[in-house]
Order: structure tokens, then sequence, then C-alpha cells
């Protein structure tokens, strides 16, 4: 057993998530902290709401709200979708909290104590119409880099590339559209990061084998360029003012605080029972700990340079990120989501829609890994339709069904085993071991193939066995391949259950059992669990699994969310 600290990005709090946001973090982290629990580890899981910077505050402004009361009602909203969608962190905190605002004062002291943190007085882009200076992300115009128009002061979604506001070329405010923006001279506090870059460096090289590609190479790439000074105040009031003297007046940035969140959301989840959980356990001199990070590519630099950077230099042990999972986008009808121009599907409609299972299935098994991957209606209908009910769905029922009907309402006794059943129990085996690999691994899609591919094996031991025409001549025989197909529906609930937990309780329930009496995943053997539900126990038939989506159904979701750009 070990101790596995699984976080996901923090959502900004500003908007409600798409399914672009589920897949990218949220699911996945979801997938892999429940696959790890059910192997036995002692698995922490924390995400919670990112709430400072100037998109709350316009977010707030355009709702006409206290800026604390909409970062509290949006929490609630985000609580409320991630529940609906199954996702089972630990603690869903938020970075706004008490706990988050001490910790980040200490690192933040640390670092100041360490001489990494740097005074500089920095000409800055106020919005004479908006009446304010602009964050980052609110100025656009044209990358310096690769030309893309709608660049971002912040960062080029684009090339990805980090950016500083005054480099984009013909900006403009995104609050009101206006040009009318001026520099102004303003004192801020920049973390040094080429004084840490050596250290960096050393650390970067130790987590090498550990590291996938995308983020590895992302992580050296910055390196190469050289790091950067960055700056980590800004002139706002939502946020935590930053402790130092003169700097009353200024909060720290929001990509400061939003990573030590992981900790502050940690020590949120440890105070409500400050006797029996340890934040400092899983983050402070932490002992075995292994902190796998889930996260859209673009959050890539700041969780393997900056916020790293950041533990380093305050000289104190921090845990590390092990290993971290980068995510591609997904794309919707061919498009991008957009709230602006109601095109997506938003999770919190996708689960008024069809159950949450079906989503997280559809999405980890076209899980944009490596390159992006796309959302449609149909695609996704195909999958409920062929995957889920024709597959998985159609297995469960007719075997229940055909037992029921033809012996009874229990596991049936007697007959002799043959050779299919030899065949059956290797083959699910090695597709068994190497799904387990591939959930290892964090390769989501393969890991869904290899799911359904052991699903489609049920279906071919029923066509190859044939129950239903043995049962004519050899009851007996029958009655061993059907306590087989019943055993198969509680290794398959079992196996699904980290992606549809769900839907793996009512295979469960249909078996007389619950999630609880599911057996670790570690020393998973096929040839014991085909044995595990004996003659005699009883089952019920119960609904069907899943609902076919029809072509018509197909259109209307069309209609209803957008299509086409
Ligand atoms: N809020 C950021 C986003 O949605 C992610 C922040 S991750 C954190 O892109 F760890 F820094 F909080
Ligand atoms: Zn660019």
């Amino acid at each position: 057993m070990s101790k596995i600290l699984v976080t996901s990005a923090l959502p900004y709090i500003n908007g409600v998530p798409h399914l672009g946001h589920m897949v990218g973090c949220l699911l996945p982290s979801d997938i892999y902290a429940r696959y790890m629990r059910m192997k036995g580890n002692e698995v922490l899981y924390i995400a919670g709401t990112d709430e400072h910077g100037t998109t709350s505050e316009v977010g707030a402004m355009k709702e006409r709200m206290d800026v604390q009361a909409y970062c509290d009602m949006y929490h609630a909203r985000h609580a409320k979708t991630y529940k609906d969608f199954n996702l089972s962190f630990d603690f869903f905190g938020r970075t706004s909290s008490e706990q988050n605002k001490e910790i980040t004062y200490h690192i933040f002291e640390q670092l100041d104590k360490n001489g990494f943190i740097d005074e500089r007085v920095v000409k800055q882009v106020y919005s004479i119409d908006d009446g304010m200076f602009l964050a980052d992300r609110y100025i656009i115009g044209t990358c310096p880099h690769c030309g893309y128009e709608k660049a971002r002061g912040d960062q080029c979604e684009n090339c990805t590339k980090v950016l500083e506001p005054t480099e984009l070329i013909n900006p403009k405010s995104a609050v009101s559209g206006s040009t009318r923006l001026e520099v102004r001279e303003t004192k801020h506090l920049f973390l040094n990061l080429p004084k840490l870059e050596k250290r960096l460096g050393e650390w970067i090289k130790t987590k090498e084998p550990f590291w996938p590609d995308v983020a590895y190479t992302i992580a050296q790439k910055w390196l190469k360029e050289g790091l950067q000074e960055r700056c980590i105040t800004r002139d706002l009031k939502w946020g935590f003012p930053v402790n130092k003297p003169g700097y009353e007046d200024k909060v720290f940035y929001v990509w400061f605080d939003a990573p030590i969140g992981y900790i502050g959301i940690t020590k949120q989840w440890a105070d409500e029972k400050p006797a029996e959980r340890s934040w400092k356990n899983w983050w402070l001199d932490a002992k075995d700990v292994r902190h796998v990070e889930f996260m859209g590519k673009d959050n890539v630099p700041y969780h393997s340079i900056t916020f790293p950077a950041t533990l380093l230099g305050t000289g104190e042990n921090w845990t590390q990120v092990d290993y971290l999972k980068g995510m591609s986008y997904l794309t919707y009808e061919g498009g991008k989501f957009s709230k602006s121009e109601k095109r997506g599907i938003f999770a919190e409609d996708a689960v008024k829609e069809f159950p949450a299972d079906y989503w997280r299935y559809w999405l980890m098994s076209n899980a944009p890994e490596g390159s992006d991957s796309s959302f449609t209606f149909d695609l996704f209908a195909g999958v409920v339709n062929k995957d889920l009910n024709g597959v998985l769905g159609n297995f469960v029922s007719r075997v229940l069904k055909m037992t029921s009907s033809k012996i009874g309402d229990a596991v049936p006794a007697g007959g002799e085993m043959t050779s299919a059943e030899k065949e059956l129990t290797a083959v699910l085996q090695t597709r068994i071991n190497d799904y387990f690999r591939y959930m290892d691994e964090m390769e989501f899609r393969k890991a869904m193939n290899e799911l359904r591919a052991i699903w489609v094996e049920g279906n071919n031991y029923i066509s190859i066995t044939e129950p239903w025409t043995v049962i004519k001549t050899d009851s007996a025989r029958a009655a061993a391949i059907l306590r087989v197909c019943i055993n198969l529906i509680r290794i398959f609930a079992i196996l699904s259950a980290p992606v549809m937990p769900t839907i793996a309780a009512v295979m469960l329930q249909k078996l007389g059992l619950s999630p609880e009496d599911m057996p670790s995943l570690t020393g998973f053997d096929v040839t014991k669990e085909l044995d595990a539900l004996a003659p005699g126990h009883p089952f019920v038939v119960g609904e069907t699994l899943f609902e076919r989506i029809t072509p018509e159904r197909v259109n209307e979701l069309k209609q209803k969310y957008g299509s086409k750009k």
C-alpha cells in the first residue's frame, strides 16, 4: 500500500465547467483516484475552486454581485456539478480559504527570507474607460511569437508561450473592448526564477523517467529558453493582501496562490477532523507520498516550472509532483466550446440529459491524450448505443433473463467446465492485466478500449457456448455456462467501477452485492473471481442498464446545445 496524493487542476470559479473541463483534469483524476483506492492504496484526492483574480472581479461586476457572494454562489454550483458527475474528492475546497491564506503567507515569507523575491517598478496597463489596471488575461491582442490574434496578455493559447501583456501587438481591453489603454508605473514583487533555475533543472532531471512526454518536453523547453522573473503581485482588491510592508494595497497574483491551494485545501480537509487528519503528512516532510497531478496542457508550465520552483525556494521539504498528466483539448461539434456563443454542452446540463456514467465513459474513451479530440452528439450516441447498450447492457440482461426464465433467480448449480472456460480465463486475465497496466500508466483511452474488449469477451463466450441451444439437451452444462456468465457480470461491474461507479453499483445490486463487497484489484485473479458467486446465490433481473439514444433525440440535442460553427 502506498500513499497517493491525487490533485486536479483547480477550475476557475467564474462560469460553469463544460465537458472540456471535465475531461481535461477532473474526470481523469477521479478515475485514477478511484482505481488507486480499489487497488488498496491510501489515496487523498483534492480539488477546489480557483477564486482569485480579475476574472472573478469582472464576473461579479457583470452579475452585479459582491465578489465574495459571487464566489460563494459559484463554489456551490461547481461542487454540485462535480457531485452529480460522481467525482469522489476527499475534499473540494477553495483557494480563498483562510487555510490557503496562511500557507501562502508562509511560503511567501520563506521565499522573501531566502532572497528569491525582488521589488521592481513596472509599467502596467491601465484602462482609462474601465477605470482600472487590467489583469494580464484581460488584455487581448496579437501574439508576438506566432501572430495569433486573440492572444491573452498572460499566455498565448495558440503557441502556449507565456506572455507579458505589454508584448501584445494592438492590445485592447477584454472587459470593454476599449483601446484607450495607457501604461502606468507601479511597484510589484517578483519571484526570481533565474536564481532557482539550476536547482529546478536538477530536480526535473530526477523526474525524467516518470514524466509523460508532453510534460517533460514542455518543462525542458522552458528551461532551455531560460527562466524569467515572474511578477507575483497585482493591483486588485480581490485576493490575498500582500503580507509585506509597502504592498498592503496589492494582492498576490492568482497563479501564485492557486497551486498553493492544493496544500491549503488539504489543510481545509484536515481542519475538519484535526484528531485524525494531518495535512503535513501529505505535504511537508511527508514520507512516501506519490503526488500525481492532472491538468490541461496549458497548465503544464505552471505545474512543472513555476510552482515547483516556488516550493524549492522555500528551502523546506514540500511534496513535489511525481507524475504530471497533461491533457489536450476537446472540441465541440467541430468547433470550440463557447459560453458566450451558447455552443457546447455544460456539465450541469449534461447530467440532466443522461446519467453521469454515460458521459464519464464516453469522455474517457475519447480522452484528448496526445492530440485533441472531438465531441459530437452522433459520436456520443454511437458509443452509448454500441458499447454500453449493445455490449455491456445486452450481456447483463441476456444472461440474467435467460437464467431466470430457464432455471430460476439464483446462480445455477452443477455442470462441467470445459476448454471454453479455460480459454476465457486466459484471455480475460491477459486483458485485465493490460487494462490495469494502462490505468497505472494513465493511458485512459487505451484503458477504456481494453475495458470494452473485456465486456466483448463475455459476448464471445456466450456465442461460442450457446447456452440457449445447450439447455435443450444438456441442462447441467447450460447451468455451468450461465454460472460463469453471472460471475462475469460481477467481474465486469468491479472493473467498470472506476469509470462508471453508479452503473457498477446497479450491476452489483442485481447480484445482491454492494460496492463495499468489491475485492482489491491488486492480485486480481480471474480463476478465483469466476468462482466468487456460488450456486444458489440469488439475483434479480431488474431494469435494463442503459437507454438507447435515438436519431431523433440526437437531433434535438444538437438543436438545443448548438451545432456547426
Ligand atoms: N484555474 C486554472 C485553470 O482552470 C488552473 C489552476 S491550477 C492550480 O486553468 F493549481 F494552480 F490551481
Ligand atoms: Zn502565440
